[in-house]
């Protein structure tokens, strides 16, 4: 064999040794890529819609769904909390939920849809611990002023029962309200905008 056979013939060893390594380098990157487009059966049902049923809420009352781990606060309102929550917006940081994370087709101070069924996602906008339902008027911990709302165990943070939370508190922003819409009367869809379904 002369010195230029071995040349070229080393030459194309290295061509070919560089391809399949380049070739398992793209395989390598390629499979972290398709995962992270392509989520688990898991990971799409953590996220998928809830279906709720509203019908056994009695007014007054609250019940807890679950939706992408979270808990969802979900109230039937009567005409008296109704009624209160116009009467403290002068207390409120955001009364408006100017600031706040709700969708765009809901009432802005109501924060539902319908006035008297309200939705909320239940972690405080402080460090996340879930508020406790407090409905009573004037209860001896809470004070004569207070029309019902939530309180966050953690820090102290007051909520009214349309999420809003009250002025000078450690929570900056109202409760978010997650996407929803109305199936039918009784039937609540978490979790997709009434919009686009
Ligand atoms: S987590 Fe609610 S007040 Fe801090």
């Amino acid at each position: 064999m002369s010195k230029v056979d071995v040349n070229v013939g080393r030459r194309r060893f290295l061509v070919a040794a560089t391809s399949v390594v380049g070739a398992a380098g793209a395989v390598g990157a390629a499979v972290p890529f398709v995962g992270s487009w392509f989520p688990s059966a898991k990971a799409k049902a953590a996220g998928a819609p809830v279906k709720v049923n509203i019908a056994k809420v009695e007014p007054g009352q609250q019940m807890v769904a679950e939706w992408r781990g979270q808990p969802v606060f979900i109230v039937r309102r009567t005409e008296e909390i109704l009624a209160n929550l116009k009467k403290i917006d002068d207390r409120l940081a955001d009364p408006d939920s100017k600031q706040s994370d709700q969708p765009t087709y809901v009432n802005p101070e109501l924060r539902s849809i319908k006035p008297e069924i309200l939705l909320l996602i239940g972690i405080c906008t402080h460090l996340g611990c879930s508020p406790t339902f407090r409905p009573e008027v004037a209860p001896a911990d809470l004070g004569k002023d207070w029309v019902g709302g939530y309180f966050c165990p953690c820090h102290g943070s007051h909520y009214d029962l349309a999420g809003r939370v009250y002025k000078a508190q450690p929570a900056p922003l109202n409760l978010p309200v997650p996407p929803y819409y109305y199936e039918s009367d009784n039937v609540i869809v978490v979790g997709l905008d009434g919009e686009t379904a």
